[in-house]
């Protein structure tokens, strides 16, 4: 199927970072797609290496004739994030270190939601400024026009790639279960209805739930952010919720999973002190009308899963 869409919406040109990588910025929204440490470090530190991919694809694997692990990639901006997946999933060091994937031969569908592929064809004028683009042209051109890529890759992996266009809430209803979630969005702070409560329930919908440790299903999601507000609402959408890493750009990043025990660093009563003083505490559609009784009852509930994801840790 051939993707359409209305023209686009808005404006993008070509950043240079002082680390001598490149971005797109959104000239209306005045946001760069990417932290200063550029798009393919973003992808590989915050994305790619927090994912634990290939653990999780084991472990989902193990189930005879398993359905595809689903990556759901929001957004695809100029296709850092998915590109990083795909290049390290390909690889034959993977292959050779994960016996495995001979045996089960497993599917990845990879769903990329876009509202405006103005920027990623903007920096498909000038692939030499972004060599990951650069490498996988053809793969990214095959997307853009026909709506999907599919291919066996050189670990044996079947990969199916999917572009969703249009907004990802609306898109959410015809995708199957995610296991791994990248939100991967311009900020609340510009867009906030994007990182509402209603949002990740949207998403908390999509995701595997894990009822025993036996289930060898489960969703991981990663967010750049580490916004009070963001953080509440996962967590108030049965998310477990802990700190990601820092990278040069921030100081933290959000893992949440749907299962307890799979968090290295669960967030704690440190971090509910915090919401307590917090002048945002809950995202925009929470916190209208926000009286203290309302407050009360909320932070109760988040006292108490905070309280439950520390027994586990
Ligand atoms: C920060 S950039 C993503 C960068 C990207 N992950 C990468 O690897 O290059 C955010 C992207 O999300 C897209 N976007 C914004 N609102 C969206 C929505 N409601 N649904 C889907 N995509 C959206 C934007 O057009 C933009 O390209």
């Amino acid at each position: 199927m051939t993707p359409t869409l209305t023209p686009p919406a808005t404006q993008h040109q070509i950043e240079a970072f002082p680390n001598g990588s490149f971005s797109v910025r959104n000239t209306e929204l005045n946001e760069c797609m990417h932290s200063t440490i550029g798009p393919w470090v973003e992808a590989q530190e915050i994305y790619l290496a927090q994912s634990n991919l290939l653990h999780c694809l084991a472990t989902a694997s193990q189930v005879p004739h398993a359905a595809p692990w689903v990556i759901y990639d929001v957004g695809l901006g100029i296709a850092a994030n998915s590109l990083a997946v795909l290049e390290h999933l390909g690889q034959s060091q993977t292959a050779s270190a994960s016996p495995w994937i001979d045996r089960v031969s497993p599917q990845i569908e990879m769903m990329s939601f876009e509202t405006d592929l103005d920027g990623i064809k903007r920096a498909l004028q000038r692939p030499e400024l972004f060599p990951f683009l650069e490498r996988n042209q053809e793969i990214v051109k095959t997307l853009l026009e026909q709506g999907v890529w599919t291919g066996q890759l050189a670990s044996g992996i079947h990969f199916h790639w999917e572009l969703k266009l249009g907004d990802f809430r609306t898109q959410l209803a015809q995708c199957p279960k995610a296991d791994l979630i990248f939100f991967d969005l311009y900020s609340p702070k510009s867009l906030p209805e994007l990182w509402s409560y209603q949002t990740f329930q949207l998403l908390a919908e999509k995701c595997h739930q894990p009822k025993n440790s036996l289930d060898l299903r489960e969703t991981t999601l990663i967010t750049y952010s580490a916004s009070t507000a963001v953080r509440a609402a996962l967590l108030l959408n049965g998310f477990y919720v802990g700190k990601g890493k820092s990278t040069a750009g921030k100081k933290e990043t959000t893992l949440a999973n749907t299962r307890k025990t799979s968090l290295a660093n669960p967030l704690s009563k440190d971090w509910l002190d915090h919401w307590q003083r917090s002048s945002q505490p809950l995202p925009r559609d929470l916190a209208e009308p926000f009286n203290p009784e309302e407050k009360e009852q909320i932070s109760s509930k988040l006292s108490a899963i905070i309280r439950d994801q520390a027994l586990s840790s």
